[in-house]
């Protein structure tokens, strides 16, 4: 079984910030400031308001920061599901293998950052709900 401290709702992680007169300086080091190496960098832009994201990773784990704009981040674990809202540049969420992630309601200004941990590999994808539900389960040994 997980333990308990695995159902808690994750925190937004604070990022280092340096604000000043002349504006914010956010700055992020893989294995200094994230738990894992940084080794892909990618964003999502110009966003039309559908949902994405609908997948789960096996082996990923990502950094996502609205760096602009506001995004609602829903993350399930298999057992529980939290949802999360990114309007933030110095505030991220470190999304972990075997949780199934959804975005929405991207504000018309949403700039979504990720910072991952691995190069693209869709054989790392888990894009079926009922597969993510079977393999997170049989991890947990239920
Ligand atoms: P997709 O998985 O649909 O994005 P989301 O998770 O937001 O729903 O990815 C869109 C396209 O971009 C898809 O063709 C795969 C490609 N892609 C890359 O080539 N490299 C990457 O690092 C990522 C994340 C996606």
């Amino acid at each position: 079984m997980p333990s308990l401290q695995d159902r808690t709702p994750q925190s937004l992680l604070p990022l280092r910030a340096f604000a000043d007169a002349r504006g914010t300086l956010v700055a992020i080091e893989g294995e200094r400031d994230l738990p894992f190496p940084i080794a892909r960098v990618y964003y999502i832009v110009g966003l039309s308001g559908e949902a994405r994201g609908f997948h789960a990773h096996r082996a990923l784990d990502q950094l996502l920061v609205c760096v602009a704009g506001s995004c609602r981040l829903i993350v399930d674990d298999g057992i529980a599901t939290h949802e999360h809202i990114l309007d933030r540049p110095d505030r991220g969420l470190h999304v972990k293998p075997y949780q199934w992630r959804e975005m929405r309601d991207f504000s018309a200004d949403c700039v979504l950052l990720a910072l991952a941990s691995a190069a693209y590999n869709e054989a790392d994808y888990i894009r079926d709900y009922p597969t993510f539900l079977a393999e997170v389960t049989a991890r947990n040994g239920r």
